[in-house]
């Protein structure tokens, strides 16, 4: 009889790739996954630590689970509950003290001893905690097999972060930095498109800070492995993210311009627009660096959509710094971003800094910040209506024959009638837009063109 494995995951397309990789690893113990943890034979959750809120999502989730737990326990269902992630990281002793209903606690560079520590459960050898960074190699140990074959795809190339802004949890949850070797992450992405996969994000906390050892014994840049992978037949289309200003290489800002796989999308987070706050956030550039590292990546590429991350109310930080992180966004503007109040996390430097600023005055900056950003978004979008748009259709919309796919850009955009089309790119005249999507048809006709047309073989 097959078990079932219920993960949750919480946080970044990372932790999306890890959850990925621990079902592929249950896989030959016999545990099929399943979508609720009703039904579970375990359950992980694989979790994020990088703000407050979604480490306190974690416990309440653990509540719930607790009691689930009795209940099947009583009708002879017995669950065990893992918590993965950069909670199980950060906090994993503390977690078993606090709920008991925890069975198995499992950092991000552990996990590949998943099978040996549920075996230990089954022996009743009690709780099985792994939070170090262990010295084999995590990547070594997975298994090639993956379960995975949609059309989109994430690819963990990188991890770990050495740069050690003052706000953030990663180097101390994720490590320091590491880079997988070329011909590994090669043989997965062949295998990946061998099953179908035609788009492949690489993922890393600071991926353009890739250096990993390439076949040559040299040590390759991430532009080097992305024109690698490019040569991949079936593969069409190559993504990465997070990247750090300091890391963007001449090399990987001339890939935008001459490799046609790679994708025209950037997420470039600048947190602040203040010289004295990106200071203080440690983040080892200035304002002016990065609005002249943007205009070499759109000279580089002029249609590159541009995304980002902000940290509003980061402590000491005045209305002037706030007011420059607004006059920041108005130069770059931005396809897409992502915000956020600061939230002060236990062990980081800026957690214990002075002049801490108060909740309502974050809120009120991230209302007006999210609301410019919002309003550049859907001026990005709109510029898109009447356009062509090449499109991979990745999975069915919610009317009869209708498809969603991605525009290079990595807006939606909805078709109807090409739910036959999913797996392939297509060209898409962009009908209409919507603040969060686009829709559109198939064929390169504009309906304008098509109308007239029509009207001419009539
Ligand atoms: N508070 C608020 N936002 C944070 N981020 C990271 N740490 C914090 C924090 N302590 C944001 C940053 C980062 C994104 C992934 O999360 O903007 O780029
Ligand atoms: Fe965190 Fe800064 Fe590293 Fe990004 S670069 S993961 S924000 S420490």
């Amino acid at each position: 009889m097959t078990k079932k494995l219920f993960i949750k995951t919480y946080g970044c397309q990372m932790n999306v790739y890890d959850s990925a990789r621990m079902a592929d690893l249950l896989a030959p113990l016999g545990f099929a996954q399943t979508q609720t943890a009703q039904d579970a034979d375990i359950v992980i959750l694989n979790t994020c630590h990088i703000r407050e809120k979604a480490a306190e999502k974690v416990y309440s989730e653990l509540g719930r689970l607790r009691r689930l737990k009795d209940r099947k326990a009583q009708a002879g269902a017995p669950m065990l509950i893992a918590v993965a992630g950069c909670v199980a990281q950060a906090e994993g002793r503390e977690m078993l003290a606090r709920q008991p209903a925890i069975d198995i606690v499992v950092g991000p560079q552990s996990y590949h001893r998943l099978p040996e520590m549920i075996a230990r459960i089954a022996r009743g050898a009690g709780h099985a905690l792994e939070t170090d960074f262990p010295a084999e190699e995590k990547f070594d140990a997975l298994p090639e097999h993956t379960a995975l074959a949609g059309v989109t795809a994430f690819l963990t190339v990188q991890e770990g972060c050495d740069k050690f802004c003052t706000f953030c949890v990663v180097p101390y949850t994720r490590g320091s930095e590491f880079s997988r070797p070329v011909t590994q992450i090669e043989a997965e992405a062949r295998r990946l498109a061998s099953r179908g996969v035609r788009e492949i994000t690489l993922l890393g906390q600071n991926v353009n800070a890739y250096g990993g050892p390439g076949p040559d014994g040299e040590t390759w840049s991430l532009a080097r492995l992305l024109g690698r992978l490019a040569r991949i037949g079936g593969l069409e289309r190559l993504r990465y993210t997070t990247s750090h200003p300091r890391d963007m290489g001449d090399d990987l800002i001339a890939a935008h311009a001459q490799e046609e796989k790679l994708m025209p999308y950037l997420h470039l987070p600048v947190q602040s627009g203040s010289d004295r706050v990106l200071r203080a956030m440690n983040r080892q550039h200035g304002a002016e660096d990065y609005l002249k590292l943007v205009a070499r990546i759109r000279a580089a590429r002029p249609d590159i959509a541009l995304s980002s991350d902000f940290i509003v109310g980061f402590p000491g930080e005045t209305d002037a710094d706030f007011e420059a992180t607004l006059a920041l966004v108005r130069v770059v503007d931005y396809a897409q971003a992502f915000s956020f109040k600061y939230s002060a996390r236990p062990g980081t430097p800026a957690a214990a800094a002075p002049h801490q600023v108060a909740e309502d005055v974050k809120a009120a900056r991230l209302e007006i910040l999210q609301s410019l950003l919002s309003r550049q978004q859907a001026h990005f979008n709109a510029r898109m209506a009447g356009r062509t748009l090449s499109v991979l259709f990745e999975k069915p919309g919610r009317k009869p024959g209708q498809a969603i796919g991605r525009s290079p850009y990595l807006q939606p955009v909805h078709v109807a009638g090409a739910a036959h089309l999913i797996g392939t790119i297509r060209d898409v005249a962009i009908e209409a837009v919507q603040p969060n999507s686009l829709k559109g048809a198939l064929g390169d006709l504009r309906p304008a063109m098509r109308a007239a047309r029509e009207v001419a073989l009539h």
